[in-house]
């Protein structure tokens, strides 16, 4: 099943998720399937639950965008447990559509979480692996990429986007 992607505004998207303790369920299972689902819908290489109107620290990141079903990650309970160097590039997030600004994130990234079926595990991740690491599990602490830029560019966004609910292109 395909969600409508939550957009910027919404309260969901800014309220810490909740952990997962159950693993292994239909539930969960089909949760994580929709994910994808939805992720590749909107064209993103990331997505956290929040963005979907569920409150649950659970991420699916596929940085081959479907090409590669070895690059599937299911990241729930994600815990980043290393961090290494430094990058800046141009970030953008599916809640807040058309929107791009360079953000500075670690370079390499080591995150500890669950599978579907409760395994813990960890992986290691560089450029934009790494960068989705970060902005996923930001996500699952209600903090949008937006927090990581300017002041003034980030007001400026809020500007357009308050512009934007007002001619109803933005729900
Ligand atoms: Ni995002």
């Amino acid at each position: 099943m395909i969600y409508p992607i939550v957009k910027y505004g919404q309260p969901v998207l800014e309220k810490k998720a909740v952990e997962i303790s159950e693993f292994g369920t239909t539930e969960l299972l089909k949760l994580v399937e929709d994910m994808f689902e939805s992720m590749y819908a909107a064209k993103g290489v990331g997505l956290a639950a929040p963005q979907i109107g569920v409150g649950k620290r659970i991420a699916v990141i596929d940085i081959s965008s479907g090409e590669d079903p070895a690059q599937k990650l299911v990241l729930i309970n994600p815990e980043i447990i290393g961090t290494e160097g430094a990058q800046t590039g141009e970030e953008g997030c599916l809640s807040l559509p058309t929107f791009r600004e360079p953000v500075t994130r670690a370079q390499k990234v080591t995150i500890r979480a669950n599978k579907a079926d409760g395994e813990v595990y960890e992986v290691t991740g560089e450029d934009l692996l790494a960068r989705a690491f970060q902005h996923e599990t930001d996500h699952l602490n209600g903090t949008l990429y937006i927090s990581h830029i300017s002041p003034l560019k980030r007001d400026l966004i809020r500007r357009k986007i308050r512009k934007l609910q007002k001619a109803n292109e933005w729900s």
